[in-house]
C-alpha cells in the first residue's frame, strides 16, 4: 500500500569517529588483502569509535543537524533513533539523546530494523507529524558496530564501521513524501547479531540486489515519478557491487547514486543518513531524494522526499 505524507527534511547532520581502520590494518589482523576487499566490496577504510558510544555519536550528529537548522532544540518534540548497537536495552538511545540535549517535552524511542532502520524511523516520524501531534522530529541512525564484530572473522569484520547521521523533518503542505517499508520473517538466520554479527553473505547479496531494484521501482511508481525527476539516490552503503548491479539492471547511471562506502564501510542504520548529510552539504538547493535500504530481518524499504 502506498504511504504518502506531507513533510520535508529541513536539515541534516553526521558524526564519524576520528580513528580510521584501513584495509591495510585489517591485513595484519585476519587473512585478507586490500585487493580482495576493494574488488569484492569497494570499501577502503572504515571509522572505529574508540571512546564514543552509539549514544554519543547520535548526540553529536543531532547537534550538527540542529546547528544546520534555524530551530531551537526545544522545538524538537519527537526523537527516533534507529540502532542495533545501543548500550542498554533500556533506556533507549533516543531517551539518552533527549537527556543530553536537555529537551523537556518530547517523545523519544528507538527503532530496530537493522540496516533499514533509518528508513523505517523516517516513515514512523513522518506519520506522527502527519497526525498533527508533533511538529519537528529528529530522526537519527547511529551504530557502534565495532562492538559486535568478531575481529577474527574475515567474512564480517572487513565490512562494517561506526558512525551516526541525523535528520530533522517538519510538516510542509507543499511537499509530498512517499514511503515503502517491508519485512519478511522466513530468513531470520541469514543475518543475526547476538554477541557478534553472523551473516550468510551470498544470500544477503542476492536478496539485497532484488529488493533494492523492487523498492526503487515501487516508490517511483507510487509517487508517479520517473528516475529523471530524482536528483539523487541514497542507497544503503553495504557493497559497491550491490549498487552497481542495481544501477545496471535498472539502467540508471551510477553517478545518480551517492556513494561513500569506500570511506566508512557499512554503518548499518547510520549509512543512509550519513550519505544524505554528505550529499546535502554539497548540494544546498532543494532536491528530490530517493532513499533505498535493506537489512537483517530481512527488512527493506524506500522513500522519496524533498530536502531543504
Ligand atoms: N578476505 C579474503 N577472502 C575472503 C574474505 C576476506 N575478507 N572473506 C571471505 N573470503 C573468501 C571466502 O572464504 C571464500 O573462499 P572459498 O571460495 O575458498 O570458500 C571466497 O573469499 C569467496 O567468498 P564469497 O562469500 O563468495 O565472496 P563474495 O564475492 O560473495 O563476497 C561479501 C562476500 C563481500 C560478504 C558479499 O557476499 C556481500 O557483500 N554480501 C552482502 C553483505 C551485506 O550487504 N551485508 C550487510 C547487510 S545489512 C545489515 O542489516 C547489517
Amino acid at each position: 500500500m502506498m504511504h504518502l505524507t506531507q513533510i520535508k527534511i529541513i536539515s541534516t547532520g553526521k558524526y564519524v569517529p576520528k580513528k580510521i581502520l584501513t584495509n591495510g590494518d585489517l591485513e595484519k589482523m585476519v587473512e585478507t588483502s586490500n585487493e580482495w576487499i576493494v574488488s569484492r566490496t569497494g570499501i577502503k577504510e572504515r571509522r572505529i569509535a574508540e571512546k564514543e558510544s552509539a549514544t554519543d555519536m547520535a548526540y553529536f550528529a543531532a547537534l550538527d543537524a540542529l546547528g544546520q537548522s534555524k530551530l531551537n532544540k526545544n522545538d524538537i518534540d519527537l526523537i527516533i533513533v534507529a540502532s542495533i548497537t545501543g548500550e542498554q536495552m533500556t533506556p533507549s538511545v533516543a531517551n539518552h539523546v533527549q537527556k543530553m540535549l536537555n529537551i523537556k517535552h518530547c517523545m523519544s524511542f528507538d527503532v530496530n530494523a537493522a540496516c533499514t532502520g533509518y528508513v523505517y524511523a523516517l516513515e514512523v516520524a513522518a506519520s506522527l507529524i502527519q497526525s498533527g501531534s508533533y511538529k519537528h522530529a529528529l530522526v537519527i541512525g547511529s551504530e557502534k558496530l565495532s562492538n559486535v564484530l568478531d575481529y577474527t572473522d574475515r567474512n564480517t569484520c572487513i565490512l562494517f564501521g561506526d558512525g551516526a547521521g541525523a535528520t530533522i523533518i517538519q510538516k510542509s503542505e507543499n511537499h509530498q513524501a512517499y514511503f515503502y517499508n517491508q519485512s519478511k520473517g522466513d530468513e531470520t538466520d541469514a543475518l543475526t547479531v547476538k554477541k557478534y554479527i553472523k551473516m550468510d553473505g551470498r544470500k544477503v547479496f542476492l536478496f539485497a540486489v532484488d529488493v533494492m531494484k523492487k523498492s526503487i521501482v515501487k516508490i517511483l511508481d507510487d509517487a508517479q515519478l520517473t528516475i529523471d525527476d530524482i536528483d539523487v539516490i541514497i542507497p544503503h552503503q553495504a557493497n559497491l557491487r550491490i549498487i552497481q548491479s542495481v544501477a545496471k539492471s535498472l539502467q540508471i547511471d551510477l553517478d545518480k547514486f551517492e556513494i561513500n562506502l569506500q570511506n566508512y564501510g557499512n554503518t548499518s542504520a547510520a549509512s543512509i543518513p550519513i550519505a544524505l548529510d554528505e550529499y546535502a552539504k554539497k548540494n544546498k538547493q532543494a532536491k528530490n531524494v530517493l532513499l533505498v535500504g535493506f537489512g537483517g530481518g530481512f527488512t527493506w524499504g524506500s522513500a522519496i522526499l524533498q530536502i531543504n
